[in-house]
């Protein structure tokens, strides 16, 4: 079964920082596979998955952060508010998984897409507008 057939599939919009770009495709690639694990409900797959995003989740996170606390940039301080907002989300599944043994349900794992697809769209887009200038012409790094 593949990834399409869950409604996932790769469709953010590159935002020109490569890391971060780099990091999207690798989160929208572990939700595809998350989705699929779901179906299949082996628990042992699901939770090495599921582990698995919340470490890139946390990663990618803060390498964002990193880089607009050195382009100093103005949303820092919103933007963060939503990174750890949907850390705390994945936390509480996490734990429902660890004690209750409790699978994601399918329709819980596209609303995680849903939200990075909105935070992308909105908060990264604003985000890597910002850095391309800050950081012109010398290049974005971390
Ligand atoms: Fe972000």
């Amino acid at each position: 079964m593949g990834a399409l057939e869950f409604g996932i599939e790769p469709s953010l919009v590159p935002l020109g920082v490569s890391e971060v770009d780099r990091d999207h495709h690798e989160l929208e690639t572990l939700l595809a596979q998350l989705s699929i694990a779901s179906v299949d409900g082996n628990r042992e797959h699901f939770t090495k998955l599921f582990n698995d995003m919340i470490e890139h989740s946390r990663d990618h996170f803060a390498r964002e952060e990193i880089l607009m606390r050195k382009g100093r940039c103005p949303s820092l301080e919103l933007h963060s508010q939503e990174h750890k907002a949907i850390l705390d989300r994945l936390a509480r599944y996490a734990h429902a998984l660890m004690l209750k043994r409790q699978l994601l349900r399918l329709d819980e794992i596209r609303a995680l897409g849903t939200w990075l697809q909105r935070h992308a769209d909105t908060a990264d887009k604003n985000m890597a507008a910002h850095l391309r200038r800050h950081y012109a012409p010398s290049g974005i790094s971390v």
